[in-house]
C-alpha cells in the first residue's frame, strides 16, 4: 500500500511533493505532448529511502501539478534494486525515459565495487504508461581502467545535430575524483563511449551525481551534484553540494573545457538540480528541496521530502542567475503593498503574515545598513534572515526555526544601494531569490502552523524600505484528503 499524508501542517501548498512516502531527486524533467512532466525519486511504501520508483506529475502551466500513477518500477534483473535517477526525452512522437538501473551486488569486488549500474530505457506513447524496451541495459559502465565499475548513475540525454548525447555521472577506481562520463548515438538504443568529458581538479568532489547539460544564451553549462567537496570557511557546509560549470564542449573530442565550480543555492536544502529547456527557449530548473540525510519531522506525518519552485536560468556577467518563473504569479490571491516606510524599531505590517505566501521588497541599503527579517515568528520560534553591509553577507538562521535542523547558512551580497529580495513561503520551506536571482537560499524549516508573524529589525539603527509587496498564494499541488 502507497502511503498517505495524515496531516498537511508541513505539507505545500503549492511545492511538488508526493501524495505520500519518501521523494528525493528530481528525474525526467521535460515537455511532451502540451504538457510538463515531471519524475521524482520515490519510495511510496515508506518515509524513508527505500526501493526507488519513479513518480510522476504533470502541468500546463509548471505551477498547478496533478499526480499521476508511479511511472516506473524495479523488477527486472538490471534494476532489482531501484530505478534511480535520469532525464527524459521525446522521438518519434515517444516519451523516451532513460534511468539508472541499480543492482546490490552479494558482495564488495576486490576493488571495493559494490554495485552495478547501467543505464535503460522505457518508452511511453501516452506519458502515462512506461514500458521497459527489450534492448536493456541499453549502456553499461565503459571497462577502461580510468572509470569505476560500480558508480555509473544518472543520465541526462540531448540531441545535438543528428545525434544523440548523454552525459553520466561517474568517478574513478580508486574512488578518490568525480567525473562525468559522454555517450553518443544516432538512434537513442546503439550508444558509443565517447569520452571522460570532465574530471573534478582540487576540492572539485569525489563522486559526481545528476550531471545535466544544456547551452544557455552560447554557453555550454554543466550542472552537477558533487559528493565529497569539502568545507571552506563558511562555504560547502552542506554534506554535499549543486553547482554549475560554464565552459563549451567540443563534439569532436568529447572534451569539456569550462571555468570553476559556482554554487547554484546557499541555503540548507538544495540538492540533485535537473533543468529542461521549454518550447519557448526558456532553461527551467527545479531541485530536491532537501539535503541527504537531514531531519525530516513529516515523516511521521506520511510524507518525506519536496521539490523547489520552478526557476528560470539565464546568463548574466558572466554568472548563472536563477529567478522564479513569471507564471508563479498566477498563484497570486491577494495583495498589500507599502511604500517608503522607514522605522527604527521592530515593525510588523498588516496583512503581511502567513504560513504561506510571497514577500517582494526592495531595502534602501544606503539608509539600512544592516538589518533582520523574522519570518514564521511567535514568541517562540522565529526564522531569522539578515544582512550586514559591512560584512557583504547575507544569512539564514534555523536555530529557533521550530523541529527540524539548526544553524546558520550565507552568502556573499556586495554592498550596494539597493537590495531586492523576492521570498517565498510554504509552510515547511523558504526560498529566497536575492537581486533578481544573483543568489537564492532554500531551506526547509519546521514551525508551529501558528508562527506566521514577519518582523522587520533595524538591527544598526534604522531600516528604510521603498516598497514592500505581500501576496497570499493559492494552491498548486493537490491537497492530501485528512480523514
Ligand atoms: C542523488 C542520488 C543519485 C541516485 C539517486 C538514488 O541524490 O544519489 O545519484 O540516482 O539519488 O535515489
Amino acid at each position: 500500500m502507497s502511503l498517505r499524508v495524515t496531516n498537511a501542517r508541513w505539507y505545500p501548498k503549492y511545492h511538488i511533493a508526493a501524495p505520500g512516502g519518501w521523494i528525493n531527486d528530481p528525474n525526467g524533467f521535460c515537455f511532451y505532448k502540451g504538457q510538463y512532466h515531471f519524475f521524482y525519486q520515490h519510495h511510496p511504501h515508506s518515509t524513508q529511502w527505500g526501493p526507488m520508483h519513479w513518480g510522476h506529475a504533470v502541468s500546463e502551466d509548471l505551477v498547478h501539478w496533478s499526480h499521476l500513477p508511479i511511472a516506473l518500477a524495479p523488477g527486472e534483473e538490471y534494476d532489482r534494486n531501484g530505478c534511480f535517477s535520469g532525464c527524459g526525452i521525446e522521438k518519434d512522437g515517444k516519451l523516451y525515459l532513460m534511468y539508472t538501473g541499480h543492482v546490490d551486488l552479494p558482495e564488495r569486488t576486490p576493488e571495493g565495487v559494490g554495485t552495478c549500474q547501467t543505464q535503460n530505457l522505457a518508452v511511453s506513447e501516452d506519458g502515462i504508461h512506461f514500458s521497459k524496451i527489450p534492448e536493456n541495459p541499453v549502456i553499461r559502465a565503459p571497462e577502461s581502467d580510468e572509470v569505476n565499475q560500480g558508480d555509473f548513475r544518472d543520465p541526462k540525454v540531448w540531441k545535438h545535430g543528428d545525434k544523440y548525447y548523454v552525459v553520466v555521472g561517474s568517478r574513478t577506481p580508486d574512488f578518490s575524483t568525480g567525473q562525468v562520463l559522454l555517450f553518443e548515438s544516432d538512434n537513442l538504443i546503439d550508444w558509443k563511449f565517447k569520452s571522460i568529458a570532465m574530471r573534478a581538479e582540487g576540492n572539485e568532489g569525489n563522486m559526481i551525481e545528476c550531471p545535466n547539460f544544456s547551452n544557455i544564451e552560447g554557453k555550454d553549462i554543466l550542472i552537477c551534484s558533487p559528493q565529497g567537496i569539502k568545507r571552506e570557511q563558511n562555504m560547502y557546509m552542506n554534506l554535499y553540494q549543486s553547482g554549475y560549470f560554464i565552459g563549451k564542449l567540443d563534439y569532436d573530442t568529447g572534451i569539456y573545457s569550462h571555468g570553476d565550480f559556482e554554487l547554484l543555492d546557499y541555503g540548507f536544502d538544495f540538492y540533485a538540480p535537473q533543468f529542461t529547456k521549454i518550447p519557448d527557449g526558456r532553461t527551467i530548473m527545479i531541485a530536491w528541496l532537501q539535503m541527504w540525510y537531514s531531519r525530516l519531522p513529516e515523516d511521521v506525518d506520511g510524507w518525506a521530502g519536496m521539490m523547489t519552485l520552478p526557476r528560470e536560468i539565464h546568463m548574466r556577467n558572466g554568472r548563472l542567475f536563477s529567478q522564479p518563473i513569471k507564471e508563479l504569479e498566477s498563484l497570486r490571491t491577494s495583495e498589500k503593498s507599502y511604500d517608503n516606510q522607514i522605522f527604527y524599531e521592530d515593525t510588523k505590517f498588516d496583512g503581511v503574515e502567513g504560513e504561506t505566501g510571497e514577500l517582494i521588497l526592495e531595502i534602501d541599503l544606503a539608509e539600512t545598513k544592516e538589518f533582520e527579517i523574522d519570518l514564521r515568528r511567535s514568541d517562540e520560534e522565529k526564522t531569522v534572515l539578515s544582512y550586514s553591509a559591512d560584512l557583504q553577507l547575507f544569512k539564514i538562521n534555523r536555530d529557533k526555526a521550530g523541529a527540524g535542523g539548526d544553524g546558520e547558512r550565507e552568502c556573499p551580497i556586495a554592498a550596494a544601494d539597493k537590495m531586492k529580495l523576492q521570498i517565498f513561503l510554504d509552510r515547511s520551506s523558504v526560498e529566497i531569490f536575492i537581486n533578481d536571482g544573483e543568489a537564492v537560499m532554500s531551506s526547509r524549516v519546521y514551525p508551529l502552523t501558528e508562527a506566521t508573524d514577519i518582523v522587520f529589525v533595524p538591527t544598526s539603527g534604522t531600516f528604510k524600505i521603498d516598497s514592500l509587496k505581500f501576496y497570499t498564494l493559492g494552491e498548486g499541488i493537490p491537497q492530501p484528503v485528512i480523514d
